[in-house]
């Protein structure tokens, strides 16, 4: 692997997760952003679609794999393929759509058509212009060489080395497929993708649904307050201390919250309505999960790098990365598949009110990350460092009937695992050498980065 970014003294002085300390310059320097797209999003795995969005052959929509912007295609095989939204010709957007449906592709420049892969399949005046000598077979769209399916989330990567998505997801799926594998019949993407934009660094999202339950209790306060038949409890300090909940992280990805009856959360969310279908729906849900898994649903979850969920209001989400100080914010509602439009509907408006551009807690998020990213114009504030040491040193591995590393829902493990993961791509690791010092921290042994590295 090529090397990884030149900063004076090295990216492993910035970013030191074994003792919890993050420099913020890495949230606003072009240059390591730059290389954030190729190191980072250049080579994980990205979220492209869900089966819901692509229904039948020639189904498409349109996403980005960081800046990238890519076509993902429902095949006449029924398979999906991805590949990169560029004209070869002169590099213009082959589809201008969202989404839709079609049979083929035709850049609106000078109309060369593409078909459902990518091939060049058309090119207007080939006889006269190109005397009938171009190879039509050289100039396809650039193809997403690797997709994987999970339970119908559709993932991609540019890399040829990262590993298969189960291993890369790791213990990881069990958090995972407590929400996309809770049903039967899997789960539907309604009401379209929300799409916002926020002057933020994406690793605050990114990171803050991986780790953070720290900030509940105080950002959403207010809207809780609101929510709750009972204010008082919140304005006291709800939810109380000794409420159990854990945080995972693995892999670069984290999974965190209270541990809740979903009957209950059921009720207080959304009503006695979803509740009383819920409950008549529950067997379904611990055929899949087990009894006990589903009040464990951990609030907050991200994918590394950029795929983060709620488990509890049904929101998922890509933090498209737009330069250092930007993101685009594209969400969508998820409802189980084989629900009633009724309680389809129900967990739509649920869903908008509660984390939508207007929500009442999705809100609170953006205005930290907003008012974080303005405090780092400062040239002091965007060299002091951050303290990421919450429950350093406690984590415990396959306890609480949980796998992998796990701490105390109050912790930054995760938060510490998802620089961990960028530092080694950041700094050049191949797949092989991360696989590598994964296996020695699971063994306990220290992971140092290699010498050559360090001296980066
Ligand atoms: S840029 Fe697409 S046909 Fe020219
Ligand atoms: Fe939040």
């Amino acid at each position: 692997m090529s090397s990884g970014v030149a900063v004076p003294g090295g990216l492993q002085q910035l970013v030191e997760p074994d003792r919890g300390y993050v420099n913020p310059v890495i949230y606003t320097d072009p240059a390591i952003y730059q290389k954030e797209l190729e190191l980072v999003f250049g080579r994980s795995w990205l979220f492209l679609a869900h089966r819901s969005q692509l229904p039948r052959a020639g189904s498409f929509v349109q996403t980005y794999m960081g800046e990238d912007p890519v076509l993902v295609v429902r095949q006449r095989d029924g398979s999906v393929k991805a590949f990169l939204n560029q004209c070869r010709h002169r590099g213009m957007r082959i589809c201008r759509s969202d989404q839709g449906v079609s049979k083929t592709f035709t850049c609106s420049y000078h109309g060369w058509g593409y078909d459902l892969e990518g091939n060049l399949v058309h090119v207007p005046k080939e006889s006269r212009a190109y005397r009938d000598e171009i190879d039509k077979t050289r100039w396809g769209a650039l193809k997403v060489p690797r997709i994987a399916e999970h339970k119908g989330f559709y993932f991609g990567t540019w890399s040829d080395d990262v590993p298969e998505f189960e291993d890369y997801l790791g213990d990881m799926a069990y958090y995972f497929d407590a929400v996309a594998g809770a049903w039967d019949d899997g789960l539907e993407f309604v009401g379209g993708t929300a799409k916002w934009v926020i002057d933020t660094n994406w690793k605050f999202a990114s990171e803050q649904f991986a780790s953070d339950m720290y900030h509940v209790p105080i950002s959403h306060a207010s809207a809780m307050i609101a929510l709750s038949e009972d204010p008082r409890a919140w304005a006291a300090g709800d939810p109380p201390d000794e409420a159990p909940g854990r945080q995972f992280a693995g892999n670069g990805h984290g999974s965190g919250g209270f541990w809740r009856s979903h009957l209950e959360h059921a009720e207080f969310s959304f009503g006695p309505e979803y509740r009383d279908w819920l409950a008549a729906n529950q067997d379904e849900i611990h055929r899949n999960l087990g009894a006990d898994r589903p009040d464990k649903v951990l609030a907050h979850n991200t994918i590394f790098p950029n795929f983060s969920w709620l488990g509890l209001t049904p929101t998922m989400r890509v933090w498209h990365p737009r330069g250092p100080g930007q993101i685009e914010v594209w969400a969508w509602t998820y409802v189980p598949a084989g629900a009633p439009d009724r309680i389809k509907d129900l967990i739509r408006r649920v869903a908008q009110r509660q984390f939508s551009p207007a929500g009442v807690f999705e809100t609170d998020d953006g205005e930290n990350w907003t008012e974080i990213q303005l405090v780092l114009r400062g040239y002091k504030a965007r060299t002091t460092t951050f303290n990421v040491q919450m429950g350093l040193g406690y984590e415990e591995r396959d306890s609480h009937g949980l796998p992998g590393l796990s701490n105390d829902v109050y912790s930054e493990t995760a938060a510490r695992g998802f620089y961990q993961r960028w530092l080694e791509l950041m700094s050049g690791l191949t797949w092989a050498e991360i696989g590598e010092r994964e296996a020695a921290r699971r063994a306990g042994e220290p992971a140092a980065l290699p010498r050559e590295v360090q001296k980066a």
